[in-house]
């Protein structure tokens, strides 16, 4: 049977019935502990390894490069975040698998990506090969029953590669703007999102990188940059079908064109679904989509509609613990932000709200961020991932850091905060926040370290909080940031509040970061991305260099180092 044959048409309510279900609904007790929740802690280190606990262990499932669809693609670099589908019986599984993007020379000394293709693959990358190795990896993975190990099943007929050459359908109100039906790839997948329809959202973030970001009042774009691509066509929250390897990515421009981390995503039964959302700049807005269409369960025709259309809020933190949600619409009345450093649209005299700046909802929509700051969203100290609480609701922001300006999560090491809806709903217009966490190098009323540069953030089935942490590769072990030692993971209860002890669980390899944290199905097993280890320094040739450069995960002087994903068991 021709192979897409075979898949077209398999959906996720077709292969898996019954087993949607709305975030909110967990299977453990609060006093039962999760699996992997045991052990004890690790001090930071920067031995070039993924070092764990006593009694626990890793098996790399892909490293760049590695081939794994029918046609022989490979694994792209740079692996991010991770969403785990199950597949049947909690053995098996498909992980869709962000790239975000190659390690080039601006990002540390080393030119890395350039300078291991050559050892890998005999000859210099060209920007098509960059091309290719971004975008999003879905597999097939099983656990081992002899061995317990978690393993790609290569060759796959769900396996599948989207890159940036892989044609994307949009919609919304900003889609019409794009002038295209059919856009062109998906590239800078950060993080992301399981959808309870079991679909998965990854997004564009640093996409001005790549290609031009600005926006006119019109909503007009221009072509360049590096991909040489229309600016307006990435920015994006996207939605692909992990069980159908034949369907076709949408982005959602409903949700906003800015830096997207991720969607943190609330759905209940009957009520619209929720989406919060960062955006990782210095200055950049904390975001809520609201959906138009109420999330039911078992009827995946009306939840593939969910961010199609709704209402687009940035946040406006408030002293004291309070904030409002700011409608993106053109009827919003202006108040700009009043800092030159918070990038905003041409404001003429006399204009008074949004539709006075921007032709159209769809040009707000494109020119996101800068819009925001137009009706005084706070900016804060990049916003990274947004998680929601499976138990509460609540809303976890990791502000990595933001040093030159104290605003709105604002500090050298990074804040973890906690917002709350006014009522609980997520339609509400005004919350109440609270710095969760606090990073920095001591905290004495934990007696011990704590953390740096959170970043992406998953909780487990007690509803603990897992932090995973990215000191930039122009600071790691320097300076200030010597104390703590390479990126980790850290584990951090949350039921006791503010004080509860955050202990660490994993050190990643020499200039590495730590993302796509992601439970196996019943949470024996941990998924992660090792990203980009030795992007400041590149090859180590000498141990005495230590902490200098990489060799993971072949351990030996010399080895190109290649990101990877990694299943995290008890031995
Ligand atoms: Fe791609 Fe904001 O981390
Ligand atoms: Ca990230
Ligand atoms: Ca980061």
């Amino acid at each position: 049977m021709n192979r897409r044959a075979f898949v077209k048409g398999l959906s996720a309510a077709a292969l898996l019935p019954g087993l949607q279900e709305p975030l909110g609904v967990l299977a453990q007790g609060p006093g039962e502990p999760a699996t992997l929740g045991g052990f004890d802690p690790i001090a930071p280190t920067d031995a070039d390894d993924l070092v764990l606990p006593p009694g626990f262990r890793y098996d790399v499932v892909l490293k760049w490069g590695d081939p794994f669809t029918p046609s022989g693609e490979t694994f792209g670099y740079n692996n991010d975040w991770i969403g785990v589908f199950p597949l049947k019986d909690g053995e098996e599984a498909l992980l869709a698998v962000n790239h975000e993007y190659v390690s080039l020379a601006y990002l540390g000394d080393a030119a890395l990506y350039p300078a291991t293709f050559q050892t890998l693959r005999g000859r210099m990358p060209t920007v098509d090969d960059y091309k290719l190795d971004v975008g999003v990896s879905t597999v097939r993975v099983r656990r081992d029953g002899a061995t317990g190990a978690w393993v790609p099943v290569l060759s796959d007929p769900l396996n599948r590669r989207i890159n940036a050459r892989t044609p994307c359908r949009v919609d919304g109100p900003a889609a019409r703007l794009l002038d295209a039906d059919v856009v062109e790839g998906t590239f800078d997948n950060c993080a992301g999102q399981t959808t309870p329809w079991l679909t998965a959202l990854t997004c564009e973030e640093n996409f001005q990188d790549r290609v031009p970001e600005a926006v006119d009042a019109k909503g007009r774009f221009k072509r360049g940059g590096p991909f040489d691509l229309p600016g307006g066509h990435y920015g994006w929250v996207v939605e692909v079908d992990p069980y159908d390897p034949g369907s076709t990515p949408v982005k959602h421009t409903a949700l906003g064109r800015f830096r997207h981390e991720n969607v943190g995503l609330r759905a209940e039964p009957g009520l619209p679904v929720a989406g919060y959302m960062g955006d990782d700049r210095h200055g950049g807005h904390v975001w809520k989509f609201v959906s138009d269409e109420a999330y039911r369960p078992g009827d995946p025709a009306t939840n593939r509609r969910l961010l199609s259309s709704g209402r687009l809020y940035a946040a406006h933190f408030l002293p004291g613990g309070t904030g409002e949600w700011r409608l993106l619409d053109v009827s919003t009345a202006l108040d700009p932000n009043p800092d030159p450093l918070d990038r905003k649209p041409v404001i003429p005299r006399r204009a008074r709200r949004l539709g006075d700046v921007y032709e159209s909802q769809g040009a707000v929509l494109l020119d996101a961020y800068q819009a925001a700051n137009a009706i005084g969203a706070s900016p804060s100290g990049r916003p990274e991932e947004l998680e929601v609480h499976p138990r509460d609701g609540t809303v976890f922001i990791a502000f990595t850091q933001w040093s030159a300006r104290r605003g709105i999560g604002g500090s050298l090491f990074g804040e973890v905060w906690r917002i709350r809806e006014d009522g609980g709903d997520v339609r509400a217009t005004r919350f109440r926040w609270e710095r969760f966490a606090v990073g920095g190098p001591a905290d004495p009323s934990r007696a011990g370290r704590v953390f740096a540069q959170p970043d992406n953030m998953v909780f487990d089935r007690r509803g603990d909080l897992w932090l995973a942490t990215d000191i930039s590769s122009d600071r790691i072990n320097e300076e200030e940031y010597r104390v703590f030692k390479n990126a980790g993971l850290f584990h951090l209860p949350v039921d006791g509040g503010s004080g509860g002890r955050l202990r660490q669980f994993a050190s990643l390899p020499c200039e590495a970061e730590a993302t796509g944290p992601a439970f196996a199905p019943g949470e024996q097993a941990l998924f992660l991305s090792v990203q980009h280890p030795g992007e400041r320094h590149g090859v180590r040739e000498q141990a005495a260099r230590s902490p200098r450069g990489s060799n993971w995960p072949h351990r030996r002087l010399g080895a190109p180092p290649q990101p990877a994903v990694v299943a995290i068991r008890r031995s």
